[in-house]
């Protein structure tokens, strides 16, 4: 199903699903340090989410088991959260989403535990051209735009720095459900592929990697890691088309 032009009502439980997320998320930041788990971040995130009278989309969805995407270090995605305490220096991304009155948002930010004194000066050089990638690409955006130009938008920062660009995953038009047409790849040509409209939805999210762009199926069969063990960024925002821009759903 392409992503559908969205009603005022859809719009404002669009806005109210982001400003929920965004609220965990920034939750999440404050809870993640040395010797928490992923586990139990996941069960903080999911009441949370239940206590602000949405619903924690990703659990279930495809058979998932968890309410957080939770990947560390060479996991580029789809992490399942465990049991492993997290150490200073770990590169975390919380990647989830949210439904609130049958509207779903999706979002991602990659935090160093311990702050970014524990980062080293290349993976702080990973972490600020990744948001560039995303925020590019958020400028890319307005009514009547390409899914091209976002493309090209979000590549441009990430191989000017020289990292790998994930291909094999991409933004997603999202809103009723988790994943919508059309896809939108990290990587392109400007002026190609299908149209946006303004009142459409959809999320970005570049994902980034120290090494090299190629990614692998971990044993556990969600967790996506680079083939070359390199680290891995990723953020994510939904972003709702407007007339002469873009509306950011899931930042405060
Ligand atoms: N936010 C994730 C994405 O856009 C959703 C993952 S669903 C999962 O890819 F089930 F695969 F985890
Ligand atoms: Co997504």
């Amino acid at each position: 199903m392409y992503t559908r032009v969205k009603t005022k009502k859809e719009i404002e439980n669009l806005r109210k699903s982001g400003q929920i997320l965004a609220g965990v998320m920034k939750g999440l930041g404050e809870r993640l340090e040395e010797g928490v788990t992923g586990k139990e971040l996941d069960e903080w995130a999911t009441a949370e989410i239940v206590r602000n009278g949405a619903v924690a989309s990703l659990i279930g969805y495809l058979n998932y088991p968890a309410a957080l995407c939770i990947s560390v270090n060479d996991a580029v995605v789809h992490g399942v959260p465990n049991d492993i305490p997290f150490k200073n220096g770990d590169l975390v991304g919380f990647d989830f989403c949210v439904t609130y009155e049958g509207m779903v948002t999706d979002c991602t930010r990659t935090f160093v535990v311990g702050g970014e004194e524990y980062a080293s000066d290349e993976i702080k050089r990973l972490i600020k051209a990744t948001k560039r990638s995303l925020d590019d690409a958020i400028n890319a955006v307005k009514d009547g735009c390409s899914i091209g130009d976002i493309s090209a938008a979000a590549q441009k920062p990430l191989d000017d720095a020289g990292f790998g660009v994930v291909r094999d995953l991409v933004g997603h038009g999202v809103g009723h459900k988790v994943h919508e047409e059309p896809e939108v790849p990290n990587y392109g040509v400007a002026g190609t592929g299908p149209k946006l409209k303004a009142g459409m939805t959809i999320a970005i999210e570049p994902m980034s990697t120290l090494g090299d762009w190629r990614v692998v199926m971990d044993p556990d069969g969600w967790t996506i890691r680079t083939r070359d063990g390199s680290l891995s960024a990723h953020f994510e925002d939904t972003i709702l088309v407007t007339n002469d821009g873009a509306e950011i759903l899931t930042r405060p």
